[in-house]
């Protein structure tokens, strides 16, 4: 397929990182391009045995192949992108579009000590106060920042001119549709909107421009922060089902729940889902664990895919069963 935008289903954390990294590697894309909000999101990858986190790179720089870029719409902190640049040694890969907007060590400061932002638990990351920024348009652009000046490019201009060519591009969403501003919990939702759309716009296509649209759901729901969480399991709970997660950028404690089929079925809706990918399958089902193949699941854990494709009345062409990357079930064509 020419272009995908993979997004999150829940509340972020549903595995995008690996999702992502195992397209990348697989698909081999010209282009792999990050949406969302900025370093507020961190996507992880297993490869080998090594695990990397990312917080302004896409996930798709576990494949070497590819253009890795951030689009107009996306927050750049330039010292965690500068630092992760030098980590992977992509500095000839990375364009980052000059209107991308720039996180300043007062946007932290003041995400950190704010009220409000407590009350919300939001990652301290400087998003929200840089968007409020960007919305007075008095935020600075990444074209004004020296550090940046070898990185920065037409982004949307160069995506669109791959997908004229018929590449392949990989489009990377951050956090999950349920954080979104507009149709998220509010006001226990992040800066922007999350949903496919918003990540399309961010990297500057428009709608008719995306073949398919991924939307990722882990086997359970945790969520990060305040805000409703139906279901939620109290932490004792929570740790015996091996669902306690440690947030990537806050290491806070994730809090958890089911899996739940009526936010899953408005996430396919908010987002145009054409495919569904379910990580963590492996954590429900732990006789799953490393499957490679659909037939090497237990029957209990068929038929909690085949209930979701019922419900959700698409494919789940994705099943993560462990932590690296290839530990992936591909049902796609
Ligand atoms: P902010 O985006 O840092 O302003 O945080 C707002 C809310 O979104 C908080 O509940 C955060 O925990 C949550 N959030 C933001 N980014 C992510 C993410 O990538 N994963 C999970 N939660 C996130
Ligand atoms: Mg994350």
């Amino acid at each position: 397929m020419p272009s995908t935008v993979v997004v999150g289903g829940f509340f972020g954390d549903e595995g995008k990182g690996k999702v992502i990294a195992y397209l990348a590697l697989k698909d081999k894309p010209s282009i792999a391009v990050r949406g969302g909000v900025g370093p507020n999101a961190g996507h992880t990858f297993t490869i080998d045995g090594r695990t990397y986190k990312v917080r302004m790179l896409p996930s798709a720089v576990a494949y070497r192949g590819c253009r890795l870029m951030i689009g107009a719409g996306v927050l750049i902190d330039p010292d965690v992108l500068l630092n992760e640049v030098r980590e992977f040694g992509v500095l000839d890969k990375v364009v980052v579009d000059h209107q991308a907007g720039i996180i300043e060590k007062r946007h932290k400061e003041m995400d950190r000590a704010g009220e409000h932002s407590r009350m919300i638990g939001t990652t301290g990351s400087g998003s929200g106060p840089a968007n409020a920024d960007r919305a007075s348009r008095m935020l600075r652009l990444a074209k004004d920042v020296d550090s940046l000046a070898r990185l920065t490019g037409d982004v949307s201009q160069l995506v669109n001119d791959a997908l004229d060519k018929g590449e392949h591009v990989l489009i990377e969403g951050t956090q999950g549709t349920f954080l979104s501003l507009y149709h998220g919990t509010y006001p226990f939702v992040t800066s922007k909107d999350v949903t496919a759309s918003a990540i399309c716009s961010d990297v500057g296509i428009g709608p008719k421009r995306v073949d398919d649209v991924l939307v990722v759901f882990k086997a359970y729901v945790t969520r990060v922060g305040s805000g409703m969480l139906e279901g939620e399991l109290d932490r004792e709970e929570a740790r015996r089902r091996g669902w306690l997660e440690v947030a990537t950028v806050t290491g806070r404690e994730r809090r958890a729940a089911p899996f739940n089929m009526r936010l899953a079925k408005r996430a396919v809706m908010l987002n145009s889902a054409t495919q569904i990918a379910v990580t963590k399958l492996d954590v429900l089902f732990p006789d799953c664990k490393h499957a490679r193949a659909y037939e090497q699941l237990s029957n209990e854990a068929k038929r909690f895919i085949e209930s979701i494709e019922d419900e959700l009345n698409l494919k789940v062409t994705l099943i993560g069963t462990g932590e690296d990357v290839y530990d992936i079930i591909d049902r796609r064509k």
